[in-house]
């Protein structure tokens, strides 16, 4: 499924669970700056083995507030994900061990 077919399937259904740590991963543009199962990382930031190295809170943290972790960090915030979203997304990076 493409991005854009996501997107669409995740508006026109709202109520429905249409999304998937992997199709956000994609949809959030996250494999711009980090690797994943393979797929190189532009800044040699591997997400690979996460879920091991940081736990729930910090791993939300970093999503909705990069900079209160790593100060500088050039990653945007993504904040504004829905809460269902964000919590589908933390969940699946938990599991990356
Ligand atoms: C514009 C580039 C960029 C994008 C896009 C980006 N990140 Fe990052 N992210 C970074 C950088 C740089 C770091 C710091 C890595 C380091 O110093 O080891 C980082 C760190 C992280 C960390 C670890 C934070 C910590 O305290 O150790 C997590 C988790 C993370 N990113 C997840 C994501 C996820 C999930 C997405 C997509 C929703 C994403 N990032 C999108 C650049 C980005």
């Amino acid at each position: 499924m493409g991005p854009a077919l996501a997107v669409i399937l995740a508006c026109s259904s709202p109520s429905e669970q249409e999304f998937s740590g992997p199709e956000l991963i994609g949809r959030l543009g996250c494999l711009a700056c980090h690797g994943l199962g393979g797929s190189a990382a532009a800044g040699g930031f591997y997400l690979d083995g996460i879920g091991s190295r940081l736990s729930r809170p910090a791993l939300k943290e970093s999503l909705t507030h990069p900079r209160r972790r790593r100060p500088g960090v050039k990653m945007p915030s993504y904040a504004y994900v829905r809460p269902g979203e964000l919590e589908e997304l933390v969940g699946y990076l938990e599991r990356l061990k």
